[in-house]
Parts: C-alpha cells; sequence; structure tokens
C-alpha cells in the first residue's frame, strides 16, 4: 500500500483529470465499469457533483452524484471509488465529508443523499453509516437477476430545506 504523504486537497474535476479517473475506475471495480465516455458526460452535466482528491497532480479518489429531475430535494450518489493503492488510509472518509459539507452551497435544495451499495462491501456500508446513511430499501435484482443492492439514504439539511 503507498504512504499517504503531501496535502490532499478536494473539489471538482478537471477535464484534464478524465483520463485517470477512469483509470481509477478500473483498477477499483470488476468489470464492467463506467468508461471514460461516462465520465465525460457527467463532467458536461454535472461538473460541480463529480468531486476528486488530488495529491499533486495524482487523483487518488472520485464521486459522481446526480440530480434527480423529479425530486429536486434527492441527489444520487452514482459512484464514488478511491484507488487501490490507497484505500484504507483515510481519503474516502475525507473526500465524502468534504463533499457533504459543501453540498448546501453546490445544491441548496438537496436534503437527501441516496445510493445503492453491495450488501458484501462492508468497508464502504461502514463509511456510509458514519456519514449518517441508513438502509431504506433492498431490491434482490437491482442490476439484473441476483445482483442484490441495498439502497442507503442520508439526510443532508440542504440551504433551502
Ligand atoms: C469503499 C471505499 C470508497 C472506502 O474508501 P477508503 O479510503 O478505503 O476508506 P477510508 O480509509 O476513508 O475509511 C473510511 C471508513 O470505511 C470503513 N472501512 C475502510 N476500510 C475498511 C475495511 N477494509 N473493512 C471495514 N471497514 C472499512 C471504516 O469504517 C473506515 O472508518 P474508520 O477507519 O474510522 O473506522 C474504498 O475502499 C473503495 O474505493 N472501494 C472499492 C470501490 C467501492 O466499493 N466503492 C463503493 C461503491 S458503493
Amino acid at each position: 500500500m503507498a504512504e499517504l504523504s503531501g496535502e490532499l486537497s478536494f473539489g471538482p474535476v478537471l477535464k484534464q483529470e478524465l483520463a485517470a479517473v477512469a483509470a481509477l475506475e478500473e483498477a477499483a471495480f470488476p468489470p464492467p465499469v463506467y468508461p471514460v465516455f461516462f465520465f465525460r458526460q457527467a463532467y458536461d452535466l454535472w461538473p460541480q457533483l463529480f468531486w476528486v482528491a488530488r495529491r499533486g497532480d495524482e487523483i487518488l479518489a472520485y464521486l459522481i452524484c446526480g440530480p434527480e429531475l423529479s425530486n429536486r430535494q434527492r441527489l444520487s450518489l452514482m459512484s464514488f471509488a478511491v484507488d487501490p493503492k490507497t484505500q484504507g488510509q483515510g481519503i474516502g472518509k475525507a473526500l465524502l465529508q468534504a463533499f457533504m459539507q459543501q453540498l448546501p452551497e453546490i445544491a441548496p435544495d438537496v436534503s437527501q443523499l441516496w445510493l445503492t451499495a453491495d450488501p458484501d462491501n462492508a468497508a464502504a456500508l461502514r463509511l456510509y453509516q458514519q456519514h449518517g446513511f441508513v438502509q431504506t430499501a433492498e431490491e434482490p435484482d437491482y442490476y439484473g437477476s441476483g445482483y442484490r443492492r441495498l439502497v442507503l439514504t442520508a439526510q443532508t439539511g440542504g440551504k433551502n430545506c
């Protein structure tokens, strides 16, 4: 595991960082993963909701949220990953915390953040729990037959709520 040294910073992704995010995605998840064109589309559509953790010019983690047009108070945390070389060093927690703290400024109407997670992903579930997420549903075939996912929701207390 790589040592965590140097200053971390958090904020919206830059266009020139999208290839590094796609490489991180491939390293962090088994296939199928989001392709680089998805990251470009997310960058075009929701630039303020697509954040990375950086150290120097290295991308160590990313998260993407997507708005719900039918309910402006809800935001979906669509994807979240830390580079496997630096997992377990507090980077995921720090990125999620930084994003959630900034959320009332980014999306003042949003009062709920929701996501789905693999029930066997203990690290992710603990991290989400620490940030106020609770299980609100479970779908046995969320992405197809036998692809079970838990739905987790957190109240975020938006600025205009
Ligand atoms: C899940 C993930 C985002 C966590 O990020 P991370 O930087 O590794 O986690 P952190 O070091 O910030 O740890 C945050 C918390 O997560 C939990 N955690 C982290 N690693 C863990 C592990 N191996 N086992 C159990 N809990 C763990 C702990 O609660 C930890 O907080 P604590 O140390 O105060 O107890 C990261 O491991 C990852 O990218 N995994 C692969 C992709 C993925 O599963 N993404 C989530 C999809 S829903």
